[in-house]
């Protein structure tokens, strides 16, 4: 089992990842120094898969769980769900010493989280993550919350688990279209953050697709280290943490303006994250080449990279992007890259240039929910190769 920390003095926790990790759930928990009750909030989707590994493990070492199961799906991260948690919860008189674990992907983990951060003012959690997103991205780091109709994790919260436990295993269930959204959120710690990993992606693709356990080891865990590190700088995003949000501030948009309906949001985000590049190349100094690698990257793992919209989308796009959290004194601000591996925050974007580079048309642009497109584009290319010669490390 590999370990990863976020350093955050006392509030500090490991990430533990590795197969079958499940089966250590209680034990964990017991190391955290977790009080006896806990409430294991799952989605209708998981619950059935492993929601009886994770109780049997929190019984054999002492624990005495319930089972919550909201429906599985954005819709749930709402705050009619919060509540009907709190009122489970304290039917089943869980007290300040309960916690909660999060079981499942990154609804359950930000629904859960918000639910812990509140109920009685605050208990302390676990995040046991499902999806490749999960495990990379929303387990980690503490944000939490839910939507409102306005716009997407409009009402929130910083609450640090005191445990995350990543079983790889659990992937081998995930819908291969889950799978391959997560991997956007993978690719960006690459583009802003390490380009020798960027190159590992991709070199290493088509193992990656098939989910080859040591890799996907390597890949989970090299993603936790960089959230860790960039977490542990910045707890709270007065500033460095924002680079995670390269891609996002047009992603959420896309999510808003579809009703979080057709497109995933690692979807959304690839979208973001290709135009997010080309305006770094406009308006930064991102190479151009390098855009076209994102781009090709992005095409190969079968995630969209472009969106065609009528008049009153774009016009909600606008609306949305301008309701981002990134907004003050009314210019939206985006992460830019400067170059492969690096980025930075806080760069007003006017929505003309924003539009301009998503109105440019670039090859297939909708989700592809079958698979097919990946698999076509696998099965002609061993492997991706960068065009460019090795990149410069951060
Ligand atoms: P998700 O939680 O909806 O999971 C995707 C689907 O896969 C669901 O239907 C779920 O039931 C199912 N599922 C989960 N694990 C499974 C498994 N092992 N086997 C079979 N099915 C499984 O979606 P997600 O992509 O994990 O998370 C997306 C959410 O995460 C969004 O709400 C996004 O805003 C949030 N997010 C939060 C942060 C953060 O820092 N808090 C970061 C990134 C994304
Ligand atoms: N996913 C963005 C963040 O955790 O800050």
């Amino acid at each position: 089992m590999r370990t990863v920390t976020v350093a955050l003095g006392s509030r500090s926790y490991p990430i533990l990842i590795g197969e079958g990790a499940l089966s250590k759930l209680g034990r964990q928990c017991t190391s955290a120094a977790l009080g006896k009750r806990c409430a294991v909030i799952t989605d209708t989707h998981v619950g059935p898969l492993f929601g009886s590994s994770a109780l049997e493990s929190l019984r054999k070492s002492g624990f005495d769980p319930v089972q919550i199961t909201v429906p599985a799906g954005e819709k749930s991260k709402s705050l009619d769900v919060v509540s009907k948690c709190y009122d489970l919860m304290a039917a089943h008189r869980l007290e300040r010493t309960a916690f909660v674990v999060a079981l499942g992907g990154g609804v359950v983990g930000d629904l859960a989280g918000f639910v812990a951060a509140t109920y009685l003012r605050g208990i302390a959690f676990v995040q046991v993550p499902t999806t490749l997103l999960a495990q990379v991205d929303s387990s980690v780091g503490g944000k939490v919350g839910v939507n409102l109709k306005a716009g997407k994790n409009l009402v929130g919260a910083f609450h640090q688990p005191r445990l995350v436990l990543c079983d790889l295993r659990t992937l081998s269930t995930l819908p291969d279209r889950e799978f391959r959204a997560g991997l956007a959120e993978v690719i960006k710690y690459g583009v802003i953050f390490d380009a020798a990993f960027f190159e590992k992606l991709e070199s290493n693709l088509p193992s990656l697709l098939r989910k080859s356990p040591k890799l996907l080891a390597e890949v989970v865990a090299r993603c936790c280290e960089i959230k860790a590190e960039v977490v542990g700088q910045d707890e709270t995003e007065t500033g460095l943490r924002a680079i995670l949000n390269f891609g996002h501030t047009i992603g959420h948009a896309i999510e808003a303006v579809f009703r979080y309906g057709a497109y995933l949001h690692g979807e959304a985000i690839s979208i973001g994250q290709v135009a997010a590049a080309m305006l770094s190349s406009r308006m930064s100094t991102f190479p151009a080449a390098d855009v076209e690698r994102v781009r090709r990257l992005f095409e190969h793992v079968g995630l969209p990279t472009q969106i065609t919209l009528g008049d009153s989308q774009w016009k909600k796009l606008e609306a949305a992007m301008r309701l981002d959290k990134k907004v003050s004194g009314g210019a939206v601000k985006f992460v830019l890259s400067e170059r492969l591996g690096a980025a930075s925050w806080g760069h007003p974007v006017p929505w003309d240039r924003v539009r301009a580079v998503l109105c440019e048309t670039h090859g297939p642009s909708r989700p592809d929910p079958s698979g097919k497109q990946r698999l076509t584009k696998l099965f002609n290319s061993q492997a991706i190769r960068p065009q460019s010669s090795r990149t410069r490390r951060p």
